[in-house]
This record gives C-alpha cells, sequence and structure tokens, in this order.
C-alpha cells in the first residue's frame, strides 16, 4: 500500500530519500529551508552530483507523487515524516551540531496529528532519539517517533536506498511501537518483500548502529594506512598484504584500500562527533582509539604530500604539480573534508604552482580553494607538470595512458595517492611511480 509521506532536509539524504520512496509508489513532499534548493529539485536538478538522480527525480515528479516546498506547512496530511536534515561538525568543537535536528523537530509539532510517524534518519548523538520522543508526545499526544538510520554511500545511493543492506528499525515499546513497525513495513514494503534484513532495536542501539558502522569503516581504512607506514619504513608492498590478509573472509578485502585516506561528509565528523558523545557520557575511553584513527588518516595526507616534494627534487616554489581529482571520492562531486583538496592545498601552501582537476568537482573546489588553478582536463592540469599526483581514484584517471601523458609532462614523476595505477605499466613507460606503502 502506499502512503504520503514528508522527508524533512532535502540535502543528499533528504533529496535521495525523497525521489527513491516516490519511485516506490509513495507520494512525497520534500521539505527544505532553501529556496533555491527547492526550485531546482522541482525541476527535477539536483544540487550535487549524484549518478542517476537527476534522471529518478524528472521521472517520479512527473508522476505527480513527488514535489518539493519551503512551506511546513505542505507537510501537513502526511502520515509519515522523515527527519533528513544534516549534523554538522561543530565549527568550536568535534560534537555534532543538532541545531536543524531541534528546529526541525519544532517546525513538524505543528503540522503533526496523532499517530502521525516521525522517522529519524539524520546521524545524530546517541540519546538524541529519546529526547526528541518526549518533546513530541509532550506536543502532539499518540504521535510518534521511530529511529531508522541510513547508510547511504555516495555515487550508489539510490541503489542503497531502494535496495539496502538491512534495515534498522529503533523503536518505541508497546502499541506505538507496533504502529511504527507497521508504517515502516509498508514504506519498505518493497525491500522487505525482497528479504533485506530488518533488525528492531531501541532507539539508543539504532541510533548507536549508525556511528559504529562508520566508526568501524574508518578504523579498517586506518589500519590499512598504519600498515601502509609500516611498510615504507621496511620497504614491503601494502597492497599485496592487504590481498594477502583480505583473503581471510573474516578480514575481507573491502575497505582496505592504503592512500591517503578518508574524508566526505560522514566519517570524519562522526567519529569525531562519537568520540565527544563518549566523553559526554563518561566512557572517552572506550573509543580513545578514534582519535588515533584520526591522526593516522591526517597523516597520510600529508605523506602524500611529502612523497610530490621529495621525488621532485627541486624547490616546491619552483614546481608546477599537477594534481588529479578533488572530490573525497570517484563519483562524487563532494569536497566535505575531501583529502585530494586537502593535499592540493597543502602543495600550494608549500609554494607550488599546483593546476588541479576534477570532472566533476571544480566549481565545489573552487568555492573553498579559489588560489588553486583549475583545469577542465587531467592533460590541460599535467601538461608541464614536474610532478602529477592522482589523489580521486575516477575511472578516466585509472585508465590514463602513461605513454601519451609522459609526452606532455616536464618530469614523469606520478605520486599515486591511492594506489589505484599499474605500477609495471607507468615504470615501463618511463615514469618514476610512488605509492603510498609501497615499494
Ligand atoms: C560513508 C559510509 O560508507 C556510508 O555507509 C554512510 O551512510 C555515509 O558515510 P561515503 O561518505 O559516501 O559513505 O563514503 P565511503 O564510500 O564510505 O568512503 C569514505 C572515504 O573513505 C572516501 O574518502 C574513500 O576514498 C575512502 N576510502 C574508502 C579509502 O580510503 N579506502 C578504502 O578502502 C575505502
Amino acid at each position: 500500500m502506499s502512503l504520503t509521506l514528508s522527508v524533512i532536509g532535502c540535502g543528499y539524504l533528504g533529496a535521495v530519500h525523497a525521489a527513491s520512496m516516490a519511485e516506490l509508489g509513495h507520494t512525497v513532499i520534500g521539505i527544505d529551508t532553501d529556496a533555491d534548493k527547492v526550485e531546482a529539485l522541482n525541476k527535477g536538478n539536483a544540487p550535487f552530483f549524484e549518478p542517476g538522480l537527476d534522471e529518478l527525480l524528472q521521472k517520479t515528479i512527473k508522476t505527480g507523487r513527488l514535489r518539493f516546498s519551503t512551506d511546513f506547512a505542505d507537510a501537513a496530511g502526511a502520515t509519515v515524516h522523515f527527519l533528513a536534515v544534516g549534523t554538522p561538525q561543530l565549527t568550536d568543537s568535534h560534537a555534532a551540531d543538532t541545531r536543524y535536528v531541534d528546529a526541525a523537530i519544532g517546525a513538524l509539532l505543528t503540522v503533526l496529528s496523532p499517530g502521525d510517524l516521525v522517522a529519524g534518519k539524520s546521524t545524530v548523538p546517541v540519546g538524541t532519539a529519546a529526547a526528541l520522543a518526549d518533546r513530541i508526545s509532550a506536543a502532539v499526544p499518540g504521535a510518534i517517533l521511530a529511529w531508522n538510520p541510513e547508510f547511504l554511500r555516495e555515487g550508489f545511493a539510490l541503489k542503497d536506498t531502494m535496495a539496502p543492506d538491512r534495515l534498522v528499525y529503533g523503536l518505541p515499546e508497546g502499541e506505538s511501537g507496533q504502529r511504527a513497525r507497521e508504517l515502516l513495513n509498508e514504506v519498505y514494503a518493497a525491500a522487505l518483500a525482497a528479504g533485506t534484513p530488518l533488525i528492531e532495536a531501541d532507539y539508543a542501539t539504532a541510533e548507536l548502529v549508525k556511528v559504529s558502522a562508520n566508526a568501524f569503516l574508518a578504523t579498517k581504512i586506518s589500519f590499512i594506512n598504519a600498515m601502509a607506514e609500516i611498510a615504507e619504513v621496511v620497504g614491503a608492498d601494502v597492497t599485496l598484504l592487504a590481498d594477502a590478509i583480505g583473503h581471510d573472509a573474516r578480514i575481507g578485502r573491502r575497505f582496505l584500500n592504503a592512500g591517503i585516506g578518508f574524508g566526505g561528509g560522514c566519517l570524519p565528523k562522526d567519529i569525531r562527533a562519537f568520540s565527544s558523545r563518549a566523553a559526554e557520557l563518561g566512557r572517552s575511553e572506550s573509543v580513545a582509539f578514534l582519535a588515533e584513527v584520526d591522526a593516522i588518516n591526517l597523516r597520510r595526507r600529508q605523506r602524500a604530500v611529502d612523497l610530490a616534494i621529495t621525488a621532485i627534487g627541486k624547490r616546491p616554489s619552483e614546481a608546477r604539480i599537477a594534481v588529479l581529482g578533488l572530490a573525497f571520492k570517484p563519483d562524487s562531486d563532494d569536497v566535505r573534508d575531501s583529502p585530494g583538496l586537502d593535499v592540493a592545498t597543502s602543495l600550494l601552501r608549500r609554494g607550488a604552482h599546483v593546476v588541479a582537476t576534477d570532472p566533476q568537482a571544480i566549481e565545489n573546489a573552487r568555492r573553498l580553494q579559489p588560489r588553486l588553478d583549475y583545469a577542465a582536463t587531467a592533460e590541460e592540469a599535467a601538461a608541464h607538470a614536474d610532478a602529477v599526483v592522482l589523489v580521486t581514484e575516477w575511472a578516466d584517471y585509472r585508465a590514463l595512458d602513461p605513454v601519451a601523458l609522459r609526452a606532455i609532462v616536464t618530469s614523469p614523476i606520478i605520486i599515486d595517492g591511492r594506489n589505484c595505477l599499474d605500477a609495471g605499466a607507468w615504470r615501463a613507460a618511463g615514469w618514476t611511480y610512488v605509492g603510498m606503502g609501497r615499494r
């Protein structure tokens, strides 16, 4: 059965969720306070790059089941209200800024009716849901809160939303929990029919599932990057090491790619917010390792800068360096906490003339870092370069022809910040190939 849903907050998570829910047959109103974003979304243009999203927006808007608005009153009448606003890092601490969640709930209270369900999707400090539930039931008796975290990855966001690896419901006890379960089961009927595992839990567990999943992924990446640091000292190869340990099914090869580390709008801020919340709970020591995970991660960016400058062998101020990639990962235009943009900026600070490129992220990068030079293509960036530094493993960059590129650079030095190139092929074409944690 199809439902009427609202999605509060139409950033990455919310816009994808709204379009995906409409595709599944529900009627959806997306609410956002940013009028420009709402106008663009109503025309079927996502304000960020996500493969397939514009097409899905256009298709579902045409059916009449999807619409976006700045007016909270338009959310009235929806049975399930998804809360999808951001929880960025506070500027003066590592804690999450929950003011948008608080504001969204405040606005929702004006449109909620008894029996309506608010389904929280935002990543919040554990304990938030219980407090919000009290606030909701005090203002609108009979309205219910569930916590329903998402695990979508940028670049795979539509698939991750419509066919997730698992569903998690954080439910209250008793009858309201039963109503919340039934409504969420209707929302996700297609995924459940396809056999998607469902975990039902209390609020705190549901909140913790999200942050602990991201903490685990960050730890896995920093673990292999720590091995890269050791490999560099003893002349070992971290890529072969990852292949070897990854064959152990208990370890697994995914998220064991050493390089310049993790970035983006989630992993870095989520591990910091988790540490901050654990300290508030008097359990700093339980996640003290996350500070080390963060530190290892940031060291690898610096390591790439040092490797580039050492390989060039002349003063950075005399060097022209091409940086390939600005997005925090391929198939995204997101430059939030991007390791690649950070490397480019550090090289610039060291005095180099940096020419950076990216298939999608130049405009976003330019806003944050107007002092970098930007080129439209890898070839334009690499022309007359003293070194080429690959920082985001876009398919186009992995497929670059080392022979053709050799002809346009000044010095054939390649720093492979993502260990994604065929070192043998680049060396055979005359390049000095420098990987991360590789001989
Ligand atoms: C992440 C989680 O994966 C997702 O489940 C959650 O909902 C949001 O946060 P995302 O931020 O889209 O998703 O990126 P992800 O694919 O996890 O990559 C994060 C970063 O880790 C990227 O910068 C990527 O380049 C880096 N990474 C990933 C590595 O350095 N090595 C790896 O082996 C894998």
